[in-house]
């Protein structure tokens, strides 16, 4: 008898339980159609591409091309090594992101210098109109030797989210003394009195180009990087160089290809990498991170009428909470708002070193102010709408 209770009681339970998690699925799965549908930036949140999965693709990267954004980054896994390759999303709106696969990938080809195990960071396209190329380059180490091989490297491919086809990896400027070197500098021998960091000896070398002359055979070093095009359509790498102490900017031939021998250092001892640069009106900006690998630290920026400076540092553009430690992120690229002028998104990845695949995206407007200053302040939720109040 108490069985046949228990029993009957059982069903009743076991229906109603059913009953209960049809309507929970039921509005999970609304839940995520209704995530699908994306009208706004989360800042620091985890953000879903248009099947559900937090975005994957870390130090990006952005075109836009013919209506279209593509956003290019690193794969991660839960370490940051380069297991996959390059990954290409692209939206219509900024907001709405579809993963349109491996734009770059790693090789199993054990000759290739892009192996599993390798390190790819910041990759950035640009398109060439005289070739109609989709040109990507990268920060590419070398498995098994670190951060050590400070390479940059290059790709290409007919369509905007690829294949791209691997081309090459080199130091930049082997052979060539940057713009305004002074010539008694040039060749000049540094001895053993420079040799231990920090001290006031080595400052003054590295100031004056010490690391520059080091490396003028086999190429500059070139670590975090950024590529620019211009608005008379000449092409610009800018990298961490010199043991990641000062800046290069290089400029590119005209298939982007390669570098032509003009470049020249950026606040040389400045201490400045993950740059991001974009111009408004006759001024150029640039954000940058100090040196603190994963670790967020305080962003800076500064402005030039020129690309080859003289840059003006305008200190630290974020402003209020945790601005000392920009949101908590690390600049990779300015993006210009298509149609919008003046409309500029600061964007940054805030790393998860613990679990790479975790990392999350900070994108925040970017405020120009009268004298021609930068500010970005901290926004739980925005769109683009934004930029119409300014
Ligand atoms: C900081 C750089 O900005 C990142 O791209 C990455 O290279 C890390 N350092 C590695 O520590």
């Amino acid at each position: 008898m108490n069985n046949g209770i228990n029993y009957q009681f059982t069903k009743i339970f076991d229906r109603s339980v059913i009953g209960v998690s049809i309507l929970f699925t039921l509005s999970i799965s609304l839940t995520s159609w209704a995530q699908l549908r994306l009208d706004s930036f989360k800042p620091g949140e985890l953000w879903p591409d248009t099947d559900g999965k937090h975005i994957n693709a870390h130090g990006g990267g952005f075109l836009y091309s013919n209506g279209t954004y593509y956003w290019y980054g690193e794969h991660k896994g839960k370490e940051s090594s380069a297991q996959v390759g390059v990954r290409v999303y692209s939206s219509k709106d900024l907001y709405n992101w579809k993963n349109e696969g491996v734009a770059l990938s790693v090789s199993h080809d054990s000759n290739s210098e892009i192996v599993p195990g390798c390190v790819i960071e910041r990759p950035k396209v640009i398109f060439n109109e005289k070739t109609n190329t989709y040109v990507m380059w990268f920060h590419l180490e070398l498995k098994g030797q670190g951060y050590a091989a400070a390479k940059t490297a290059v790709a290409t491919s007919n369509n905007p989210v690829g294949p791209f086809k691997f081309l090459k990896s080199f130091r930049p400027n082997a052979g060539y003394w940057p713009v305004g070197f002074q010539k008694e500098l040039k060749n000049k021998t540094y001895g053993k009195e420079y040799e231990k960091w920090w001290t006031p000896v080595w400052k003054q070398g590295l100031d004056e180009g010490m690391f520059v002359n080091r490396d003028l055979e086999k190429g500059q070093m070139s670590r975090d990087m950024t590529l620019y095009v211009d608005t008379d359509g000449k092409a610009y790498h800018i990298h961490a160089s010199e043991e990641n102490q000062t800046l290069h900017i290089s400029e590119l031939t005209d298939d982007f290809l390669d570098f032509t021998d003009r470049w020249a250092r950026i606040l040389p001892g400045g201490q400045n990498e993950a740059p991001a640069i974009f111009k408004e009106g006759k001024y150029y900006y640039l954000i940058t991170s100090g040196l603190t690998g994963w670790e967020p630290n305080a962003a800076r920026s500064f402005r030039a009428t020129s690309i080859w400076g003289p840059w003006i540092a305008l200190g630290n553009p974020a402003i209020g909470i945790e601005s000392e430690v920009t949101f908590r992120s690390q600049s990779t690229y300015v993006l210009p708002v298509f149609g919008k002028p003046s409309a500029y998104i600061f964007m940054a990845d805030r790393w998860n070193p613990k679990n790479h695949i975790d990392g999350r995206y900070i994108w925040l407007p970017i405020t120009l102010t009268d004298d021609n200053r930068l500010i970005i302040e901290w926004m739980d939720e925005w769109n683009l709408d934004w930029f119409n109040k300014i």
